[in-house]
């Protein structure tokens, strides 16, 4: 299947997703550094480096992503920021899964006022996303994309994650785009093995859910 974004550079999130992001960042006005997990051709990428025009004052911004949504994934990535007038030197591009980078950033110490997760949806992988929590600011953001009926596992893993770390509130639902604070009340995350082993049953379930309603439906 080809990628769409692949050809167009475009985001992947929708006007009124990009318009919510731009609103609250612009309203918090950080200057920590952002991070993009899950970047497909850097198209909401190049658009949320452009809240903040001037370079020499940009927050630093990173990337995590395997870069195997579609061949050629980095190179497209650099153009697209290119094209915008944006230096691709300037993101630090880490090529790996969320999971080989948590180690880096405990190693290093990261923390970051804003974080985008938008890789892998299902269940169990976005629970543990979540676990980037641990380096966000008090009073930073986390958005998470796809929260829909297309994705049930982003929907189920923020209500799993809110119940266990009551230090973070919802602050905007744009479409399914999800906007969380960190608020200085909450302690380190609290993912249990029980809850991720629940998610990897819950989302094969779902998918067995879903595969045989589209049965159906092509049946109908
Ligand atoms: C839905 S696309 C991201 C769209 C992009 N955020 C946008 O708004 O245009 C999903 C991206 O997540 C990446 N991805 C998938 N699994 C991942 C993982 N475990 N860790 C990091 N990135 C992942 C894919 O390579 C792909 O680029």
């Amino acid at each position: 299947m080809v990628r769409q974004s692949s050809i167009t550079l475009a985001s992947e999130c929708s006007v009124a997703e990009r318009a919510a992001m731009t609103q609250a960042l612009e309203q918090a006005g950080f200057t920590g550094a952002h991070l993009e997990l899950g970047t497909a051709a850097g198209g909401t990428l190049k658009e949320l480096m452009g809240i903040y025009p001037d370079a020499a004052t940009r927050p630093p911004f990173h990337v995590i992503d395997p870069m195997t949504y579609f061949p050629d994934q980095l190179t497209k990535v650099r153009t697209n920021l290119t094209n915008a007038g944006i230096d691709p030197d300037s993101v630090r591009f880490h090529i790996g899964t969320s999971a080989d980078f948590l180690p880096v950033a405990r190693a290093e110490g990261l923390q970051f006022d804003f974080v985008f997760i938008d890789g892998d949806h299902r269940h169990r992988p976005v629970l543990a996303d979540l676990a980037l929590a641990d380096f966000v600011t008090p009073g930073g953001l986390i958005a998470l994309h796809d929260n829909g009926p297309k994705f049930p596992g982003v929907g189920w893993a923020i209500d799993r994650f809110l119940v266990r770390n009551p230090g973070y509130e919802r602050v905007t639902q744009a479409e399914t785009l999800t906007l969380l604070r960190k608020t200085p009340a909450a302690g380190p995350v609290r993912i249990l093995s029980t809850d991720l082993a629940e998610a990897s049953v819950t989302q094969v379930l779902s998918r067995w859910r879903q595969s045989y309603r589209k049965r159906l439906a092509r049946r109908a």
